[in-house]
This record gives structure tokens, sequence and C-alpha cells, in this order.
């Protein structure tokens, strides 16, 4: 059977740092306050309006580099996001657009912190199929024009930061399962009774009283910003994040410690803490970004596996773990042999 394997890895985040002392001085917050909390100490934000499909045009451009194979080769475009260019098309077409690979389909998929594993998992269905050989899957979000950054908006506005990573997710052999590159298994979940634990009510069609998407008082309630239950997703993120990783795990009949690295999403430090306790896992076998980059919702990922690569504490050969979660509820996790 076709199998796929990830043949080139690429990020990028905007040039320009905010540190929580810059944040201490736009909303009522401290360094102290967001680290403690999070663990994030500063993030990117664009500056001069880049869109998210700029920020995956560069990501996107590494990791055909990285991969050793030119752009003509891709045969279709899988992309995550929840901070699209515009309303429609997708954003993925934009991108085609930037490339100039004109005729390949192009999808877009949301699933918010889940987005990169679920497109992962799409492009390793794809892959396996026949259908497609080489796939560019981008994870790429550019938060900050979206984010209230008022004292009224402090809770959701120290978390998140912007960037875009890409891989190039490619067929292969595998003759040696316990040897060769491949993407070995990949679990999704959602539970959408959850939905507005963490969400941006407006504009959208489930918000409409008269018949409009968005309307001044909308704007001026601040329906276009995003909600969060703070407590209620951490709780559900470490149990759900520690649930899907089993899972995957026990189906290969492996042990938590016999993965050699895990690359989880990055939303809190304690988060990650405390799947890290729960699993019993060694710290230094999770590899951490978000005092860097803060939570990049579907970026976070391969811009964590691109640093990975980049810091040598990722290596061909390697048991890879991935798991995520985010509004949707969505959650998931991925084993690839790297
Ligand atoms: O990517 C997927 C999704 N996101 C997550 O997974 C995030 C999950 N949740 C969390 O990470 C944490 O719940 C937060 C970091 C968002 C909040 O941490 P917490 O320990 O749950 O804090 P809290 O919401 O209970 O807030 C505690 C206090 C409140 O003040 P009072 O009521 O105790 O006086 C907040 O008003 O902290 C206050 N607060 C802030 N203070 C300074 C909230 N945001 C801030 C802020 N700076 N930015």
């Amino acid at each position: 059977m076709k199998r796929s394997k990830i043949i080139g890895v690429g990020s990028y985040v905007p040039p320009t740092i905010f540190t929580n002392h810059d944040l201490e001085k736009m909303m009522n917050t401290s360094d102290e306050w967001i680290v403690q909390r999070t663990g994030i100490k500063e993030r990117r934000w664009v500056q001069d309006g880049e869109s998210t499909s700029d920020l995956a045009l560069h990501a996107a451009n590494e990791a055909i580099k990285n991969a050793g194979i030119s752009k003509e080769e891709i045969d279709m475009i899988i992309f995550a996001t929840i901070s699209p260019d515009h309303e429609f098309p997708g954003t993925g077409c934009f991108l085609q657009a930037k490339l100039n690979l004109p005729g390949i389909p192009a999808i877009d998929i949301r699933q918010q912190c889940s987005g990169f594993v679920y497109g992962l998992s799409i492009a390793d269905s794809f892959i396996r199929t026949g259908q497609y050989k080489k796939i560019l899957l981008i994870g790429a979000e550019v938060h900050s024009s979206g984010l209230n950054k008022t004292p009224e908006g402090r809770d959701i506005s120290v978390l998140f930061g912007d960037g875009a990573g890409a891989v190039i997710v490619s067929e292969c052999e595998v003759n040696d399962e316990n040897k060769d590159p491949h993407i070995i298994s990949t679990y999704l979940h959602a539970d959408g009774s959850f939905a507005k634990e963490l969400w941006i009510c407006a504009p959208g069609t489930g918000v409409n009283k008269n018949n409009v998407r968005i309307d001044h008082s909308m704007l001026d309630q601040g329906l276009h910003f995003a909600y969060m239950n703070g407590k209620k997703v951490f709780t559900n993120a470490v149990k759900r994040m520690c649930e899907v990783t089993l899972k995957c795990l026990n189906n290969a009949k492996l042990k938590p410690n016999d993965v050699d690295l895990y690359l989880f999403h990055q939303a809190n430090l304690r988060i990650n803490e405390a799947l890290a306790e729960r699993l019993e896992i060694h710290p230094d076998k999770v590899f951490n970004t978000i005092h860097k980059y803060a939570n990049t919702t579907a970026a976070t990922i391969p811009i964590g596996m691109n640093d990975a690569v980049k810091a040598g504490k990722l290596k061909p050969g390697m048991l890879v773990g991935v798991a995520a979660f985010g509004s949707g509820f969505t959650w998931c996790s991925g084993l690839i042999r790297y």
C-alpha cells in the first residue's frame, strides 16, 4: 500500500517581536502574569500589512527548498487557517496564485489549533489512495489584526502570535516499518457541543437576527473578537491531548517514552507540563516554542517542527508524536517516523 512521509519543512514568523513588556503598555497586563500563567515571553506580530498567505508563501518556499523538489511537483495544497486573507475564496487559492501553480487543487480547512494534524491526516489519506503524490500542507495565521489590544481584550490578546509553517508530504515506499520515514497514524476528534467555549461569533449566518452577518451593534459588543472560557479549555486540553496521545501509542503498541520527540500544540506551557506529567515522559522529550511565538494556532506544530530540525533536536529516523487541542472542541494526535 502507498504510504506518505514528510520530505521537507519550512516556517516563517514576522520579524517584529512584541514582548510582554510591550503589551504592558497597551493593556492592563504584566510580564509576571503572562509568564506565570502561560510561559509566553514574546510573540511575533505583522507590522506591514502582511496577510496569512504572505506568511505562508515564505514557509512554503522553505519547505519546497528543504524537500529538494521543484514546486511544479506539488500536486495539491492543503491550507489550515482560522485567519484567512478574505472571507472567500480560501487562502489556499491566494497562496496557489502567489506560488504560480495554476490548476492544482487548493483545499482550505479550519479545525483551529488542530488544523495541522487534521491536514496531515487528509494529506496522508489522499496519498494512500494514490490520487496525489506531493502535497504542500500549510498552517498559517495572522492573529494580530483580529485581537482586541485594549484592557478588555487582555485575557485573549496576550496569548496569540502570527506565523506560518509548511511541510511537503510525499508518496513513499515503506520496507521497514521501524526505520523508514512515514506517517504511521493520525487520530482526529471533535465535540461541537463545546463550540461556544472558544469562538468568534460574528460575522456569520448563525448570528443573524436582522438578516445581516455583522452590524454596528455586533461590533460595539465586540462579537468579532474571540471569546474563550479559559479554564474549561485548559482542563479539556490536558484531558483530551493525554487521551488521544495514549490512543495513538496503544494502537501502535508503544509506551510514551518510546517516542523520541513530542511536538504538542503550544497554547499554554502549563498544559504541556501537565500532559508530560500525566504521560510520565521526561520534559526534555517535549519541544516547546510557546515562550517565543505564543499560540500560532494551525501554524504551531510545523513551526515547532522546523525549529526542532534547526536546533538538532529532530533528526531523520526519529519517532515523533504530535497532538493538538483547540476550538470546536477539536483534538487529534499522530505518530510520524521522521
Ligand atoms: O489554543 C487552544 C486554546 N487555548 C488554550 O488552550 C488556553 C487554555 N486556557 C488557559 O491557558 C488559561 O485558562 C489562561 C491563560 C487563558 C488563563 O489562566 P487562568 O489561570 O485560568 O486565569 P483566569 O482566567 O482565572 O484569570 C485570573 C485572573 C482574573 O482576575 P481576577 O478575577 O482573579 O481578579 C483575570 O481578570 O487574571 C486576570 N487576567 C489577567 N491579568 C493580567 C486575565 N487575563 C489577564 C492578563 N493580564 N492578560
